[in-house]
């Protein structure tokens, strides 16, 4: 049974559309003693950043029945030696388009990381983020205002070579209006969603769970929360959306690209099971068969 699982993103052509999310797949190399990384669509590496981070004091991860909480507070060797030692090993290994994460705490910040990154021959797509919950200055900051979406956004199209998609966070009232903001600003695409702001509490200490009080929320759990942002961004502007958040099977990708998702990340499911990417991957062509699928391109939105 051949199907075509191939997808485009702003002119980025990837064999299929399955992407491990950005913190849940490191560099690659720890998910490589378990299958073949080359058979992704792309990577999104680990959000980078300026300076190394060591991140969030630990606990800084809380399990929970439908998912999982994150602190990590963006811990990242820093983009130069993410150039020097992370992308020459991913590069070996690796032979797929590669999506380069971006964090920042300042303007200059994100504009720093992408002057550095989008010169890296095979990193082909930008995704910004301007949306994690776990930093005390930017972070979320920066994804939960049209105002300073559109100015990171901006910034960072100034210097960029290579497609910028804006990583949204999904703890605002009107994401829609961030998703305009951004493409107005010139953004080629959005990543949504990013995690929910959730907490956890021991009950035996009664205090809470994480260090830093607070994390994002992923997982299964979430699913329906990213289906309906895709599905309401998506009708809104005209930029490719790449639609992330609890997605575990391939089933949840065609449900996903059938609410307007042109590609999608797959997060919290490869910490479950290190083989998630690859069985969605394998299983994709049956569920399309069953649905009377030929082309993943075919599956319109549904209105
Ligand atoms: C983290 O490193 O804290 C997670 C990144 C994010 O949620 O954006």
């Amino acid at each position: 049974m051949v199907k075509d699982l191939h997808v485009t993103l702003s002119g980025v052509e990837l064999q299929n559309p399955v992407i491990p999310a950005s913190g849940t797949f490191g560099f690659g190399q720890e998910f490589r003693p378990y299958y073949d990384i080359n058979m992704l669509g792309s990577i999104s590496f680990k959000g980078t950043t300026r300076e190394a981070r060591f991140g969030n004091p630990t606990p800084r991860i809380a399990e929970c029945p439908a998912g999982m909480l994150n602190s990590v507070g963006l811990q990242n060797p820093g983009v130069d030696h993410v150039i020097a030692e992370e992308l020459p090993r991913l590069r070996e290994v690796f032979h797929q388009p590669i999506m380069a994460n971006i964090s920042g705490f300042s303007v200059e910040d994100y504009v720093t990381a992408v002057e550095k990154l989008t010169q890296e021959e095979q990193v082909a797509l930008l995704e910004i983020n301007i949306s994690c919950p776990n930093v005390r200055h930017g972070g979320m900051a920066f994804g939960t205002s049209p105002e300073a979406a559109a100015e990171i956004t901006g910034a960072v199209k100034r210097v960029a070579t290579k497609p910028v998609y804006m990583k949204l966070s999904p703890n605002v009232t009107d994401i829609v209006s961030i998703a305009k903001a951004c493409e107005d600003a010139g953004a080629d695409g959005l990543s949504l969603i990013n995690t929910l702001l959730g907490m956890r509490i021991d009950l035996k200490r009664r205090k809470p769970v994480l260090a830093n009080i607070m994390g994002g929320y992923s997982g299964p759990g979430i699913f329906p929360v990213a289906l309906r942002m895709v599905y309401q961004v998506t009708g809104a502007v005209k930029i490719p959306v790449i639609g992330m958040g609890g997605i575990s099977s391939a089933r949840d990708v065609l449900e996903m690209m059938m609410a307007g998702a042109k590609a999608v990340e797959v997060g919290a499911a490869n910490l479950v099971d290190p083989c998630a990417c690859k069985t969605i991957i394998e299983t994709l062509p049956q569920e399309m068969e069953k649905l009377g699928i030929e082309r993943l391109t075919d599956i319109t939105r549904v209105e």
